[in-house]
């Protein structure tokens, strides 16, 4: 049965931890309701995974839509939070459209949107129109060039404490949960043991309420980069490579289709179809 918000408010409750992984289609979707993941991320880090951008920065709402409407589909039990893609919260008014279009069209449960105190405003429309939020802060690679690159935040005494104020801004204007994004340990458990909505980490530490990860990462899928906080379970690249190069030898040597993989004639159509004449 698909989880709810007061499920993941009575998990942290419990101190029960909240599985997090993105996917970005209908077999990955599959693959991640059936594993039993508590909650599904469509992240816009599938422009980098699946549509091989530089960056999350040049990924779109329709993009998003599409992906989220594929996930939905593959993943009909699971909750499901999509994000939104730079500049699609810029204004309140584009704000709710987009999100709108996400919830309405794309069929996600919820909406995640990068930043902190900052976003307010567009975290309490959106709230009150009806639209569960997911916050995230720390590293937001939607903004990464104005943090300096991908770097861990929240490392000297006054980043440690805006991300303790942008935390609590974002419960108070309405955020359900909140992603922590390469964050040291200590602040990321700081932040978690004071708020009461669930932290979900990613290169934060043991201390959140949850843990998130890229679909790719995990199963070795994706080769460009790999986070020092990505634990890899699988090398699923290697054997697809080799799966493929099977194929491609069988094909041009004739091995594939064999009899086993190939349609036939009964004798009666191949005689009344060539008569005499051999079929070769
Ligand atoms: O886009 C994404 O996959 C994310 C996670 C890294 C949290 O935002």
């Amino acid at each position: 049965m698909r989880k709810t918000i007061p499920d993941f408010e009575k998990m942290k409750q419990v101190g029960e931890k909240i599985s997090m992984l993105t996917a970005y289609d209908y077999p990955s979707a599959q693959f991640v309701e059936e594993a039993g993941v508590d909650m599904i991320l469509v992240g816009d880090s599938l422009g980098m995974v699946v549509l091989g951008y530089d960056s999350t920065v040049q990924v779109t709402m329709e993009e998003m839509l599409h992906h989220t409407k594929a996930v939905r589909r593959g993943a009909p039990q699971t909750f499901v939070v999509t994000d939104m893609p730079f500049l699609s919260y810029a204004t309140v008014d584009l704000a709710i459209m987009n999100a709108g279009r996400l919830v309405k069209e794309g069929g996600a449960d919820a909406v995640k949107l990068e930043g902190g105190a900052e976003i307010v405003p567009i975290v309490q429309i959106l709230t009150r129109a009806g639209i569960p939020v997911v916050g995230h802060i720390g590293l937001t690679p939607q903004t990464a060039n104005q943090l300096g690159g991908f770097k861990v935040q929240g490392r000297d005494l006054d980043s440690a404490k805006q991300l303790l104020k942008d935390g609590q801004a974002l419960e108070q204007a309405g955020a359900f949960l909140l992603v922590l994004e390469a964050i040291p340990r200590q602040v990321a458990g700081q932040i978690s043991t004071g708020l009461k909505i669930p932290t979900i980490g990613i290169g934060a530490g043991l201390d959140c309420d949850g843990q998130v990860l890229v679909f790719h990462d995990i199963l070795g899928l994706f080769k460009r980069f790999k986070p020092k906080f990505v634990k890899q379970y699988a090398e699923l690249r290697s054997d697809c490579v080799q799966a493929i190069q099977e194929y491609h030898k069988e094909v041009k040597s004739g091995l594939f289709p064999s009899e086993e993989y190939t349609f036939g004639l009964s004798d009666e159509v191949i005689q009344k179809l060539y008569g005499d004449k051999q079929y070769s």
